[in-house]
């Protein structure tokens, strides 16, 4: 590939959850502005979910000092925190792993439908916003297809277990008799839903709350449970034994002091399961007594171990993966060829109108007929000509061989930045 595609990404397999949102990009567009101006980079597209933030690019040359720069100076952290948690690679093994996460290989939720959704979104946004081109709007929508048909043909997804239903089975296996308990979720968005299918699945009752309580009502039309004010339950959760929380407050909402107080008044326990990223439970209330807080890194343990019993299916996976990424590399490589392609079929096209004009006006030719069959004639001489060339410099760019296309460009005369 003359052009070079990136990825550089921290995600939960190498750094906890706490060290991950420390990397997260608040303002996307504004990134997008300084990896273009700062790094180097003619396209990009970033990636943010509670379990990842990652950033591809193309550009002619790869500086991956430029980008942690950038990409430290949107966060304002250190840049010596990018060399631990920061994994980089490039060309092959960079569309290797946009493979992997289309078709769910690299989710903590082995196959998860989500990380999907989440990838469309982000090339539609970088899309309409211009900051990916036809380098990246080509390798993702060929990735989210591939990925998609990996998904259908190896069957990753079924069986495999949601975040939501991850969190209720931990609950299960801390809590004695959790049908007995009074059982709170915070929150009526996509990681709620998971929750509450997974409560109601397992017949367990409920309260549901979010700040607007016809939100509330809605959700558990649908979902089950209780819609409760959630002014009520901030200044009441010691009528909870198990609250889930899943906001995307950016602030605690369960705070050290709101559990305190709830504690003080309750003779049992209290669980209290944080799947925000950012989180939304205060650390602190791990330390008042009775209490036993999990958040997402206890998850990601749990899919480890579901991760273990699936790998087979990961075998599989894999497999295919390794064979489809060729074919991607291959689409890539060949759009190399297509700026030449199209600069020289414009060049010759405009010779032929040229031409024809010049012709149609020394014969004087006025029948209409006659004049669209000379047009076609035209077309039909240049279409010959220069289609079989064309497509050996596109072959010779699938293949590999830049030394095609660039000698290509000299016999025709184009500058690499005109069609840029
Ligand atoms: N999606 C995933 O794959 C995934 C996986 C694991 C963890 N997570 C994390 O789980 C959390 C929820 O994700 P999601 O996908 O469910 O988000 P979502 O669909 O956008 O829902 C967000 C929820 O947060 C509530 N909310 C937003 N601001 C709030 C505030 N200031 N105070 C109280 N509630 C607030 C919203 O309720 P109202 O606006 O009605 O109040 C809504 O119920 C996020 O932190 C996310 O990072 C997501």
């Amino acid at each position: 590939m003359t052009q070079n595609i990136i990825n550089a990404r921290v995600t939960f397999r190498n750094s906890p959850i706490h060290i991950l949102e420390q990397f997260t990009i608040k303002d996307i567009d504004n990134a997008y502005e300084k990896f273009k101006k700062d790094s180097g980079l003619d396209e990009c597209v970033i990636i943010q979910t509670c379990n990842r933030i990652e950033l591809f690019g193309k550009s002619k040359s790869t500086e991956i000092e430029k980008i942690k720069k950038t990409w430290a100076s949107l966060t304002g952290l250190e840049e010596e925190s990018f060399n631990e948690n920061v994994e980089f690679v490039e060309n092959q093994e960079a569309l290797h792993h946009l493979l992997k996460l289309t078709s769910g290989l690299d989710s903590m939720v082995l196959g998860e439908e989500q990380i999907l959704g989440q990838i469309k979104k982000s090339i539609t946004s970088a899309r309409e916003i211009k900051a990916s081109g036809q380098h990246l709007n080509t390798l993702f929508d060929k990735a989210i297809r591939m990925g998609t048909r990996i998904r259908n043909s190896s069957g990753i997804g079924k069986g495999g277990i949601s975040v939501g239903s991850m969190a209720v089975k931990l609950a299960e296996e801390n809590i004695d008799e959790l049908k007995t308990k009074k059982i709170l979720l915070i929150g009526t968005g996509e990681v709620s839903t998971l929750v509450a299918k997974s409560l109601q699945r397992r017949d367990y009752g409920f309260n549901v709350t979010s700040r607007t309580i016809s939100r509330s009502q809605t959700f558990c039309e649908t979902m089950g449970g209780e819609a409760v004010k959630f002014e009520d339950v901030l200044s009441g959760f010691d009528k909870y034994d198990v609250i889930f929380v899943a906001t995307t407050a950016p602030y605690f909402l369960v705070t050290h002091e709101r559990i305190t107080t709830a504690m003080n008044g309750k003779n049992k326990g209290m669980m209290i399961l944080d799947l925000s990223n950012p989180r939304t439970v205060d650390e602190k209330v791990a330390t008042i007594g009775g209490v036993k807080l999990m958040n997402l890194d206890q998850i990601a343990e749990m899919v480890e171990k579901n991760m273990n019993a699936r790998q087979n299916k990961v075998k599989i996976v894999e497999n295919i993966i390794n064979e489809e990424v060729s074919v991607l590399e291959a689409s890539m490589k060949r759009l190399d060829a297509e700026p030449l392609v199209k600069d020289v079929f414009k060049n010759i096209d405009s010779l032929r109108i040229k031409e024809l004009q010049k012709a149609l006006s020394m014969l004087d030719e006025k029948d209409e007929k006659k004049i669209k069959i000379i047009e076609e004639l035209t077309k039909a001489v240049v279409e010959s000509i220069v289609s079989t060339p064309m497509n050996n410099i596109r072959k010779a760019s699938e293949q590999g061989k830049p030394d095609v296309v660039e000698l290509a460009s000299k016999l025709f005369d184009y500058k690499q930045n005109q069609a840029d």
